[in-house]
C-alpha cells in the first residue's frame, strides 16, 4: 500500500504501523474517531468519509483545520517555504539567526505556517513544547534546509493531506477522555496515547489516573477500539498490558532501533495492538505482515501541481 506523510514530523510517528492497523480494520460505515491525532498520519491512510479528530496540541488541529478551509493552500505554503528558506540561508549564524526569529515569532503568534517550519527545520524532525506551552527544539543546523526539492515535498504532503480531509472530519482540541464517548456503535477509535514513564512535554503528560481512565473508557465503549502500545523491550515489560489490556485481543511486532550508530547498539521494542474485535481473516499474532509492503507515495506519482507565482 502507499502510504500518505502528513506535512508534520514528530517522533512519535506512526507512519511505519499504517499498514499494520489497515489490515486489521474491521469493515464498517461508521466514523474513525481518534483522540489522540499527532502528526495526522494514521488518520490521513484510513479513507474514511467521517472522522473526529482530537488532540491536546492546539497547534496541530489549527494546522489542519487551516488546511481544511483553504486557510493555508499548497501555493501560500510554497511562497511561505521559498521567502523563508531563502532568509535562512542568509542568515548569520548558518541559519541560527533566522530560525530564532521564527520560532520567537510562532510562540508569540502560533501561526500554522511557522509550525510547519520549525517541524521541518528542527533538530531530527522532533516536536516538544516546555513548561510554558512554547517550542523547544533546535535548529537542524541545516541553513539550506528549505532548498527547492524539499520545498516541493512538502508542498505535496500539503495537498494530499488537503484530498483526505473530507468536509465532514471534525477536528477537536479537547481531552481524550471528552472524546472516547462520542463513539458510538460503529465507529472505530484509534488511540495512541502518550506513553506512561516515557517521554514528556507540554501536552504529553501521562499519568497511571489517564492510564487508568483510558482503560475504563475503552472497556465501556460501544465502538470498535485500536489502542497503540508497546509490549516489552529488551529490559522491561509493559505493566500497563498485565494490569490493563490483557483482557482484550493483542498482536505484537519486533521494532528495531539503534541507539548510537553501531550495530551492536541494536535494540528492539516489541510494538502492539489491543482491540476489542476478532480478527476477520488470517491474522499471525506476532509479526503479522501485511501482504503488501508499504511504500510512501513518491512525489513524482502525483499529478503534477500547478502553482501560480
Ligand atoms: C504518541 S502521539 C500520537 C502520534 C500519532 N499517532 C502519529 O502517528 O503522529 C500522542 C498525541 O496525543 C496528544 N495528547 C497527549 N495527552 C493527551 C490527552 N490527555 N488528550 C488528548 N490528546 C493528548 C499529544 O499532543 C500527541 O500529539
Amino acid at each position: 500500500m502507499k502510504v500518505i506523510v502528513p506535512p508534520l514530523k514528530s517522533q512519535g510517528i506512526k507512519t511505519k504501523l499504517v499498514p499494520w492497523i489497515k489490515a486489521i480494520l474491521p469493515e464498517t460505515n461508521g466514523r474513525w474517531i481518534e483522540p489522540f491525532l499527532g502528526t495526522g498520519v494514521v488518520a490521513l491512510n484510513m479513507g474514511f468519509k467521517n472522522a473526529i479528530l482530537n488532540d491536546t496540541n492546539p497547534h496541530i488541529i489549527q494546522l489542519y483545520l487551516d488546511i481544511k478551509e483553504d486557510r493555508i493552500t499548497p501555493e501560500i505554503v510554497k511562497r511561505y517555504l521559498e521567502v523563508e528558506g531563502e532568509n535562512l540561508r542568509q542568515a548569520d549564524e548558518d541559519g541560527y539567526v533566522h530560525f530564532r526569529a521564527i520560532k520567537d515569532r510562532f510562540n508569540k503568534e502560533f501561526s500554522s505556517l511557522d509550525f510547519i517550519f520549525l517541524s521541518r527545520a528542527g533538530f531530527n524532525g522532533m516536536m516538544r513544547f516546555n513548561k510554558q506551552g512554547k517550542w523547544n527544539i533546535p535548529f537542524c543546523k541545516k541553513p539550506n534546509r528549505f532548498a527547492q526539492s524539499y520545498i516541493t515535498k512538502i508542498v505535496n504532503q500539503v495537498i494530499q493531506a488537503k484530498r483526505q480531509i473530507n468536509k465532514d472530519w471534525v477536528f477537536l482540541n479537547k481531552q481524550f477522555s471528552e472524546v472516547i464517548p462520542l463513539a458510538t456503535k460503529d465507529d472505530i477509535v484509534y488511540c495512541d496515547p502518550p506513553y506512561f514513564g516515557r517521554y514528556v512535554d507540554y501536552y504529553n503528560g501521562w499519568t497511571e489516573m489517564d492510564e487508568e481512565l483510558l482503560y475504563q473508557q475503552l472497556k465501556e465503549t460501544d465502538a470498535k477500539f485500536i489502542l497503540s502500545t508497546w509490549h516489552h523491550n529488551d529490559y522491561r515489560e509493559n505493566e500497563s498490558i498485565k494490569k490493563y489490556w490483557e483482557e482484550f485481543n493483542i498482536i505484537t511486532r519486533d521494532h528495531f532501533y539503534h541507539s548510537g550508530g553501531k550495530i551492536e547498539n541494536r535494540n528492539t521494542i516489541v510494538e502492539a495492538l489491543v482491540c476489542n474485535f476478532d480478527f476477520n481473516g488470517n491474522i499471525k499474532e506476532h509479526n503479522h505482515e501485511p501482504e503488501k509492503k508499504y511504500v510512501q507515495t513518491s512525489i513524482f506519482e502525483l499529478e503534477p501541481v500547478v502553482l501560480v507565482d
